[in-house]
């Protein structure tokens, strides 16, 4: 059975059960503006913190910002404090989002030494108390982001998602690997089939490790989860949720050519500078030239003169002189 469809989550019903998302640094506008092509179920914003958004800061608000067209639109807060729980969450729904998720996830020593992001996980009964306030104080739905504990001694994930649910949360993503793992090693999806099974009715969102059409499908058939969150996978490949989709329908994995790189490329490119100032969208082309050609070989010069590159009309004229053709398809990444 296609386990692609539309997720209800409280009274907001997504379109579809493949979400990307939020990733600091990363989920900016233009990159909504771009992923948002491709119909994904939802998309979510950057992190902020929840005290900065409390006093008002400038930066956490532009963060947020974003445009009609990328309706549903979800934001993540993050934070400790069971004070400014309420009163950031009501800002969120303020500014008209149609989700808003708590981070408890993030393992920067940065956000942790305080108790946040993946901290968080040290405290469950404080996740439960956070996200009860949060789901009093707005009517949009409240989710969750954890992961699966804070190291292979404390896999507390079947428990917070209870605690989550009993807190009236309607959806928790799971990212199958721990605190202590960062990013090193695979996900384990089984902790997440832990949580499925945990699950009465929120809904559970699996995460980790999903790069193709296949890898979705799978985290879908291993774990019986309700939806998917996409996070790398997204970066360079922002059709990925259009590739897991063909692929649960039997279809054949879609091999990205040189042209539809090129393509993308420079339509995200346009994003940014339609967006950002000269200068911070020259040194927002190299994170994003590197995401897009990475996989591809022979592209090695393009990356490099895309990396030295002063200004946009020089990197917009790299892209387009060079020669895509002779470019080997893109294999699987
Ligand atoms: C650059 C980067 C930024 C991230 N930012 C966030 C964030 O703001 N909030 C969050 O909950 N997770 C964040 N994550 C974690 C991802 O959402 C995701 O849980 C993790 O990458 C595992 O999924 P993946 O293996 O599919 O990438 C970030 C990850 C990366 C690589």
């Amino acid at each position: 059975m296609n386990p692609i469809k539309p997720l209800k989550l409280g009274s907001l019903t997504l379109p579809s059960n493949i979400i990307y998302s939020p990733l600091a640094g990363c989920s900016d506008y233009p990159f909504r503006q771009m992923v948002k092509l491709y119909h994904p179920g939802l998309v979510y914003c950057e992190m902020v913190k929840m005290d900065a958004l409390v006093r008002h800061e400038p930066n956490t608000f532009h963060l947020l910002d974003y445009d009609p067209s990328m309706h549903p639109i979800g934001a993540q807060i993050c934070g400790s404090k069971l004070e400014y729980a309420a009163e950031s969450a009501k800002i969120i729904e303020d500014l008209g989002f149609d989700v808003v998720d708590l981070n408890c996830g993030c393992p920067v020593d940065k956000v942790t030494k305080d108790g946040s992001g993946s901290g968080m996980l040290k405290t469950p009964d404080l996740i439960g108390e956070i996200l009860r306030k949060m789901v009093d104080a707005v009517s949009i739905p409240v989710t969750v982001k954890i992961r699966a504990g804070w190291d292979e001694g404390m896999i507390n994930a079947p428990q917070i998602t209870k605690i989550a649910e009993d807190a009236g949360a309607v959806a928790i993503a799971i990212h199958g690997r721990t605190r202590v793992q960062k990013y090193r090693g695979d996900a384990n999806w089984d902790y997440i089939r832990d949580c499925v099974e945990a699950s009465k009715t929120i809904k559970v969102l699996g995460n980790g490790d999903v790069f193709d059409g296949q890898a979705g499908l799978s985290l879908f058939e291993h774990t019986g989860c309700d939806g998917i969150l996409v996070s790398r996978g997204s970066m360079g490949k922002p059709w990925i949720a259009e590739d897991i989709e063909r692929f649960a329908r039997g279809e054949e994995e879609r091999i990205a050519t040189p042209t539809m790189i090129r393509s993308a490329l420079l339509k995200h490119m346009k994003f940014i500078q339609a967006y950002q100032v000269e200068k911070r969208a020259v040194i927002d082309m190299r994170r994003v030239g590197c995401w897009y050609l990475r996989s591809q070989k022979g592209t090695k010069k393009l990356r490099e003169g895309i990396n030295r590159a002063q200004s946009m009309s020089e990197v917009d004229a790299l892209i387009r002189n060079f020669d895509w053709e002779e470019q080997p398809a893109l294999c699987h990444s």
